[in-house]
């Protein structure tokens, strides 16, 4: 069981959205705004003054690797950047995972990690004796930062997170955006989501039965004809190409709804947002990303910076520090 927030991310690790109450949420929400001021300063400030902060990743990554690094920074901290340890660390020597992250525990004050497998930032918890763990995303697990990502996106677009109705597109099996979104959609009032996606990439059985106990209402549909006309958000994801077993079973399941300018003209709104995690690979056609309501290379992306630095600061307990 991992440990619940409960008002106090002080030194806690943080690795699913299940540890988060709304309260918590909206506590990491309205820092953020805070956090938003200070990164349109030119100078750094300097709440993380003297904190280092280990970026290991095990995974590709742009926008969260970017994200965290320059949050830290933004703050005044600095951090050690692991990127590919299976080639530059001594992993390649076959230096266990838990030896490794005892090792950088030894050089900063918490740890942010990305690995291909699911529960990896679980286990790494688990070995380091000294800093939090902050899972930036596990296989097709959990992705906790970008679902408050996500959510503050939402909440600034429509000043709730609760009686929304959305739509998640694409790979719902494995897209673990997808799984810490709707947790953290579930955990508020009278919620609808429609998961939009082939057979083949259906939510997990285990995962639909476990929201059926929660206030958020699943709706599966395999046609853009199902799509709600009230829809808040449309959420795209791409087909997780390295959760497949091989190209070939790739190749079959690659096919997707992409975002259009006529599918968005017959499917959707004029109030909604379009948003996507990014990278975008045939979720949405280039020549809607002037249209107003797509929010995912504008205040999705920089929203992402903004929430990392709220959490470290949190987890690091300088936000008393923050006016
Ligand atoms: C996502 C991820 O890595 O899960 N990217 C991201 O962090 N913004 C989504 C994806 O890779 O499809």
């Amino acid at each position: 069981m991992t440990t619940l927030i409960n008002g106090n991310f002080k030194s806690k690790d943080i690795l699913s959205l299940d540890q988060f109450s709304p309260k918590d949420i909206e506590k990491v929400l309205k820092l953020s705004r805070k956090m938003k001021v200070i990164a349109t300063k030119a100078r750094p400030s300097k709440i993380l003054e003297g904190n280092i902060v280990a970026l290991i990743f095990y995974e590709p990554s742009s926008r969260t690797f970017g994200s965290f690094s320059a949050s830290v920074k933004q703050l005044g901290g600095q951090t050690v950047e692991i990127i590919n340890p299976k080639e530059f660390s001594s992993v390649n020597k076959g230096e266990s995972f838990e030896d490794t992250i005892r090792v950088f525990e030894s050089y900063c004050d918490a740890i942010v990690l990305r690995h291909p497998q699911i529960g990896t930032a679980k286990a790494a918890s688990e070995a380091a004796f000294f800093v939090p763990i902050i899972n930036a995303g596990d296989g097709a697990g959990d992705h906790p930062t970008q679902t408050l990502q996500d959510l503050l996106t939402i909440y600034e677009k429509f000043g709730k997170l609760d009686n929304l109705t959305g739509v998640m597109a694409g790979d719902v099996l494995n897209s673990r955006t997808i799984h810490s979104l709707l947790q953290g959609l579930s955990i508020f009032k009278n919620n609808t989501i429609y998961l939009l996606s082939s057979n083949k990439l259906r939510l997990a059985k285990n995962d639909l039965a476990k929201y059926k106990k929660t206030d958020i209402k699943i709706i599966e549909i395999t046609k853009p004809d199902d799509i709600p006309s009230n829809a808040n958000f449309w959420y795209w994801n791409r087909v997780q190409k390295e959760r497949f077993a091989s190209t070939e079973e790739y190749e079959k399941a690659k096919k997707i709804f992409t975002i259009t300018p006529e599918f968005l003209k017959k499917y959707g709104n004029k109030n909604m947002i379009l948003m996507d995690p990014l990278p975008r690979i045939g979720t949405i056609d280039p020549q809607i990303d002037s249209d107003p309501r797509a929010v995912y290379l504008r205040s999705q992306i920089r929203n992402g910076m903004y929430i990392r630095m709220a959490l470290i600061s949190l987890i690091l307990g300088k936000d008393k520090k923050i006016k």
